[in-house]
């Protein structure tokens, strides 16, 4: 089991797979240039396996691939399908800017995935291009309905709120689930990386979100699924829910579940710190046992997080 000094007990693993991704977001990435970790560095398929083979022994139930886009990596499927398999997990699920889901949600759901997030901080094709960086909302619209189709369920959308830029749609999105039984999730801007776009003037607190909402129609709190960081609600009537994502403006570091695997192999305990254990010289290494690579995040997972601009970019520690 892993449980932390804190009582913390960590059955969540959330696994980024690749730091590449397609799209630009302007909340993610730095303006400098644009590194990516070479091939050599990343984990293969069957080192993530092992990873999640030995976290499920240790209590992991729920796992999560994320990037950069884990769509653009190849085969991901492969991947998928083995880790599907894996005894102990409960949940599988998958974080993607959707744009590949027109081509991929079948196969997808073939390998035995369950869950999708999808990235949707607009509904406005112009702004669409302008966050990502130059893409087409369309494609990922129909990507989305075609997720939807093939019974991905809950399906979650999730909506980084940034003031001036895209708040004027916060209500555009959320009435959304009027109409689809979606989870719509409204997070707040966090500094991760060296994104030079954050200000703390930028970030809508959840409590404003949830306030305009209400001015609409009142929302009353659900259970959420999993014990995860969003607070749950719904407008009565409504076939989908609303759920909020405060890291900023209120942390959850209490009820944290969770690891995290970058795409080079660094088990990190807390996205906001950049303390990592390479589990590659624990893989490489035959003297050496990953369950001590465990055990160790466990120690260095801190009482709660520190609000400043992390090392690694948002990409290569998993979205
Ligand atoms: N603040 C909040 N969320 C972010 N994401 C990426 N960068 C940030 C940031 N600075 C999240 C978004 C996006 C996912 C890939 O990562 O939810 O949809
Ligand atoms: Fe890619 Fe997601 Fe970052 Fe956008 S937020 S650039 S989709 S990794």
């Amino acid at each position: 089991m892993l449980i932390d000094r804190l009582g913390r007990k960590i059955e969540y693993l959330r696994i980024s797979v690749t730091d590449r991704c397609n799209f630009r977001c302007i909340y993610c990435q730095s303006r400098e240039s644009f590194k990516f970790l070479p091939h050599s560095e990343i984990l293969t398929y069957e080192e993530i396996e092992e990873i999640v083979r030995v976290a499920c022994e240790l209590g992991v139930k729920r796992v999560r691939i994320t990037g950069g886009e884990p769509l653009v990596r190849k085969d991901i499927e492969v991947l998928i399908e083995r880790l599907s398999k894996i005894p102990g997990i409960e949940d599988l699920s998958l974080t993607t800017n959707g744009y590949f889901l027109l081509e991929k949600a079948e196969i997808l759901k073939r390998a035995g995935l369950k869950r999708l997030n999808i990235s949707l901080d607009t509904l406005n094709p112009e702004k669409f291009i302008k966050i990502t960086g130059g893409f087409d909302f369309h494609k990922v619209w129909l990507g989305i309905l075609k997720a939807f189709e093939l019974g991905f369920e809950p399906l979650k959308l999730n909506m980084v709120v940034i003031r001036g830029f895209n708040d004027d749609e916060i209500l555009s999105l959320a009435k959304l689930t009027l109409e689809y039984p979606w989870e719509v999730r409204f997070i707040e801007f966090m500094p991760i990386g060296k994104n030079d776009l954050w200000r703390d003037e930028l970030v809508i607190p959840v409590k404003e979100i949830k306030d305009l909402l209400e001015t609409y129609f009142p929302l009353e709190e659900v259970a959420s699924f999993g014990g995860g960081p969003a607070k749950v609600f719904k407008w009565k009537g409504a076939k989908g829910r609303i759920g909020f994502i405060s890291p900023v403006s209120e942390h959850f570091c209490s009820r944290c579940n969770r690891l995290r695997i970058t795409p080079d192999g660094r088990l990190r305990p807390c996205l906001f710190s950049d303390k990592e254990i390479n589990l590659k010289e624990y893989l490489r290494n035959k003297n050496r046992d990953l369950r001590e690579a465990f055990y160790l995040a466990m120690s260095l997972k801190p009482e709660k997080r520190e609000l400043k601009n992390t090392k690694r970019e948002m990409r290569a520690i998993g979205g």
